[in-house]
């Protein structure tokens, strides 16, 4: 999104958060205040940054005109075109950008939630697509929509990336194919308190978030460099970039794949490779009923296309990148706060998540 510039509060919102300002409008009032109230902090600070979200109490609903806005917001993300932009700007971007990460992508975790919509926006951009995951079914269904759809060619590979030999298999599977972007998206997570949490789960975890991620990586990168050309994208979350308590393992997970993504953007970027890593907040997906999470989540709940048309937007521009206001709020906060305030209050939130476990003991 291209920055959106205005004055005041508005304006101060909008150039330190560029293109994403209309989020404010998105999260609504209402969940900016859950926000900071939820971090303990009172409504008399609120004011000092804008009078307005002071007056509102934690139920106001989300004005008609936030609606409105957010509505606009996910519909550009599920078009690709991005506000003024005419069709023939967008059609010349989408050209160019299929020349640059073509012809094929390469997407983990293509069977639901993220992957699936970054399989979506590719094949709009024209790209030739690798879907891996393992239920082959829900990869069959999506390959056959896309290909009616968009006309894009679709390979299935359905793979268990817990094997450790599935990375070099699916390098077999492509011989001859160029692939020119690798979406390391495949993951998952689990909510509870640590010695009670399965210890084959949390290992598991680790495997494929970190060693996965990796392997693949390490796999598809270097063809890349050797060409000059390509890009990758690591979903990371905003779990990696604070403490997360009650889902420890995970965050720890995530700041890998954060850290990993944005130092090979550096090390990537002069050979022409570009990196670029999304950290998602809470996205509508399958990902919080497999974690565990099942009561409701304070804030906004962004959805996929959202996630995908940033970090598309992002690619080749900058290393890595938050979705959602809030979720910037709360990935900075390490910046301004002692890390044990951060993590007690990222304990403090997520430990309410705990209370809606079926079976909690913690
Ligand atoms: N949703 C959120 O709130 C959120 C927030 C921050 C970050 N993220 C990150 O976003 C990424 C995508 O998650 P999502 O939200 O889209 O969740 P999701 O709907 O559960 O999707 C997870 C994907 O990973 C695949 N997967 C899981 N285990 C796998 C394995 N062993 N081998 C191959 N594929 C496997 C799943 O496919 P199969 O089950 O068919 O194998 C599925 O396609 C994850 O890395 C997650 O950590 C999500």
């Amino acid at each position: 999104m291209r920055p959106r510039r205005g004055g005041g509060t508005y304006g101060f919102f909008s150039r330190n958060y560029g293109g994403e300002a209309l989020q404010l409008g998105d999260c609504g009032a209402s969940h900016f205040y859950h926000l900071w109230v939820g971090y303990g902090l009172s409504a008399g600070r609120i004011s000092h940054i804008n009078g307005d979200f002071s007056s509102r109490p934690p139920s106001f609903p989300k004005a008609p005109a936030a609606a409105f806005l957010s509505q606009i917001r996910l519909n550009q993300a599920k078009s690709g075109i991005v506000g003024r932009e005419s069709k023939s700007a967008y059609d010349a971007s989408m050209v160019a950008f299929a020349q640059q990460y073509g012809p094929w992508a390469l997407i983990s975790g293509a069977s639901s939630g993220i992957g699936a919509s970054f399989a979506e926006n590719l094949a709009r951009r024209g790209l030739s697509l690798a879907l891996v995951a393992r239920r082959k079914s829900r990869l069959q269904a999506l390959a056959q929509r896309l290909q009616a759809e968009h006309g894009a060619e679709c390979l299935v590979l359905p793979e268990d990336l817990l094997n450790p030999v599935a990375p070099q298999r699916l390098q077999e599977a492509m011989a001859g194919r160029e692939i020119g972007l690798l979406v390391n998206n495949a993951g998952y997570g689990g909510l509870g308190a640590f010695e009670q949490q399965d210890f084959a789960t949390l290992r598991n975890m680790v495997r494929l978030n970190c060693e996965a991620v990796l392997a693949l990586a390490h796999h598809f990168v270097p063809p890349m460099v050797e060409r000059g050309r390509g890009g990758m994208v690591m979903v990371a979350s905003v779990a990696g970039m604070l403490p997360c308590p009650w889902m420890s393992v995970y965050g720890a997970t995530k700041a890998f794949d954060l850290q990993l993504g944005e130092a090979l953007h550096v090390e990537l970027k002069p050979k022409g490779v570009d990196v670029v890593t999304v950290c998602p907040g809470h996205t509508a997906s399958e990902f919080h009923q497999i974690a565990g999470v099942h009561g409701p989540v304070p804030g906004r709940e962004a959805q996929p296309e959202e996630v995908v048309a940033l970090a598309l937007s992002k690619l080749g521009k900058g290393n890595s990148t938050v979705e959602g206001l809030q979720n910037k709020i709360l990935a900075n906060a390490p910046r301004f706060f002692p890390r044990s305030w951060t993590a007690a209050v990222s304990g403090k939130v997520l430990a309410k998540r705990l209370e809606h476990l079926p079976d909690s003991k913690a």
